[in-house]
This record gives C-alpha cells, sequence and structure tokens, in this order.
C-alpha cells in the first residue's frame, strides 16, 4: 500500500516504543518522517536508516515538548525540513506513579505539561500552519485507556488522558470547517519500555492479563495499524473519536 505517498508525519516522542512503530508503519506506506525526542541518539540513527531502505525520508528534530516554545519551534522546523505537513502524532508521553497524598508539583506539572500542556501547543502551532497554508490536516493524540477507566496511584497521568479525551472532542469541532481531523488512540498494555517494571514481575503481569479478555499484551504494531488508518484518508469521516486498542480491557465483564 502507498496510502501516504508524498505525506509527511511528525511523530513525538518517536525514538522507540510506540512511538517507533508508528513511524515505521506510515513509512512502509510511503510517508516521510519527521522523528522527534529529547536527544537524538543512536535509536533515531537506527530509525532513519530503516526508514530511507524503504525509500522514504527521514530525519530527527530534538525538542522537549512539555515546553511551549520548543513545541511551536518543532513544528516549524518539521515544516520547514520537508516543505509540508500532513500528520502529527502527539505520541509523547510520561507517566510517575505514586499515592495521591505524596504526589509532588515538580512530578504533576511534568506529566500535565508532557501530555497535555505540550500536545495543546503542537496542536496549535500545526492548525496555524494548515490555516496560513489553506492544506487540510489530521492529528492522532495518543491518550490511554485511562482517559476512560481509572488507575490509581497515577492521578495525574489520569487527569492528563482524561483532559486529552475532552482536548479532542472539543477540537474535532472546531477544526472542521478547515478539513482538519483529529482522533485519539487509546491504547491498554503495551509492552514497551514505559512498562519495563511490568514486564519483568511475573505476579503482576499474571494479574494484569486476567483483566484482558484477549489475554495478552499489545504490540506496538497494534497500535500503530490503527494509527495508520486514522491517518489515512479510509478515515475521512472519523473526527473526534478515540479508538482502544486494549484487547478488550476497557470494558471487560468478570463472571462471577
Ligand atoms: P515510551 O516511554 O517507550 O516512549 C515515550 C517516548 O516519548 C520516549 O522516547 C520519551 O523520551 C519521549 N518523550 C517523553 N517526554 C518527552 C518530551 N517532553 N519531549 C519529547 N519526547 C518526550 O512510551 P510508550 O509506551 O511508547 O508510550 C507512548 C505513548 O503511549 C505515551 O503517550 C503513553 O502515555 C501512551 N500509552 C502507552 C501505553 C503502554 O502500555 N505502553 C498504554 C497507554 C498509553
Amino acid at each position: 500500500m502507498d496510502r501516504f505517498k508524498n505525506k509527511v508525519a511528525l511523530i513525538t516522542g518517536s525514538s522507540q516504543g510506540i512511538g517507533a512503530a508508528c513511524a515505521l508503519r506510515l513509512a512502509k506506506e510511503g510517508c516521510n518522517i519527521i522523528l522527534n525526542g529529547h536527544k537524538f541518539d543512536e535509536r533515531g540513527e537506527k530509525l532513519i536508516d530503516q526508514i530511507k531502505e524503504m525509500g522514504q525520508k527521514a530525519i530527527f528534530l530534538a525538542a522537549d515538548l512539555s515546553k511551549t516554545k520548543e513545541a511551536i519551534k518543532l513544528v516549524k522546523d518539521a515544516v520547514s525540513e520537508f516543505g509540508r505537513l500532513d500528520i502529527l502524532v502527539n505520541n509523547a508521553g510520561v507517566e510517575k506513579k505514586a499515592d495521591f497524598w505524596e504526589v509532588t508539583e515538580e512530578d504533576y506539572d511534568l506529566v500535565m505539561d508532557t501530555n497535555l500542556k505540550g500536545v495543546f501547543f503542537t496542536i496549535q502551532a500545526f492548525v496555524n500552519y494548515c490555516r496560513e497554508h489553506q492544506v487540510s490536516g489530521t492529528v492522532i493524540n495518543m491518550s490511554s485507556v485511562h482517559e476512560e477507566i481509572v488507575f490509581p496511584h497515577f492521578a495525574a497521568y489520569c487527569a492528563s488522558k482524561g483532559g486529552l479525551r475532552m482536548l479532542t472532542r472539543n477540537l474535532a469541532t472546531e477544526l472542521a470547517p478547515f478539513n482538519i481531523r483529529i482522533n485519539n488512540v487509546a491504547p491498554g498494555a503495551v509492552s514497551t519500555p514505559i512498562n519495563q517494571d511490568l514486564l519483568n514481575n511475573k505476579e503482576q503481569l499474571e494479574k494484569v492479563l486476567q483483566n484482558i479478555p484477549l489475554r495478552r499484551m499489545g504490540k506496538v504494531e497494534d497500535v500503530a495499524s490503527v494509527v495508520a488508518f486514522l491517518a489515512s484518508d479510509e478515515a475521512a469521516y472519523v473526527t473526534g473519536s478515540t479508538y482502544f486498542v486494549d484487547g478488550g480491557l476497557t470494558y471487560h465483564y468478570e463472571e462471577q
């Protein structure tokens, strides 16, 4: 498939995990890719090589998305690198575990600034580009099942992803006149470095799997394929939605 031939996608936090899988998946279907992370390292280098081997262009732009100025500059630089920007995947995200009564302001700010404020202003910069050049665009936000279901000891994370849910609902309406679509993808438990502690703890992992009707952790490719669908014209009539990629976790029912 060549669904994204000549198109350009910016994928935030894409050195590893779900973001890297999204980059490879879109590139496989013809998309030129702008990778991002805090800093360029051998993971970014390897991804660029892989994407170039597929025949697409790829570059890495370092930026800390929790800082508004850097988020805005990232979008501007992305546009000037390849002359256009069609797809924005807001994937970068962090979580911090703590009892609610012990959460520090520093950790709260890190989570909210990365997962919600950073996404907000990255989208704003993208929308300003689309409006200025009168081009359409599509935005995919990497949310979480925790935009919908509780996650004790991760209050700030839940607040950030819950905020993302409403942001997407709101912007779908406000941006529709400019033919800009926006959707959330909400992964369940996916095998990535963010879940390394869980993957290392057999007993806890077994408990988690008991709550997943499909009885396995998600793969990064499971998430990337839904992102590719939402980014494509096949999703031309989809905006303001959340697609759960969770093996049934969110709405599962335990037989008594
Ligand atoms: P990960 O930790 O493997 O990758 C996240 C990437 O984002 C890292 O490369 C990190 O350096 C980058 N990043 C973090 N803060 C950044 C910032 N301020 N500026 C630039 N880059 C930054 O995580 P994973 O698992 O791939 O998660 C990606 C997204 O998916 C996150 O938004 C996460 O909340 C969400 N998610 C993941 C789930 C999972 O089970 N892995 C489940 C539900 C949601």
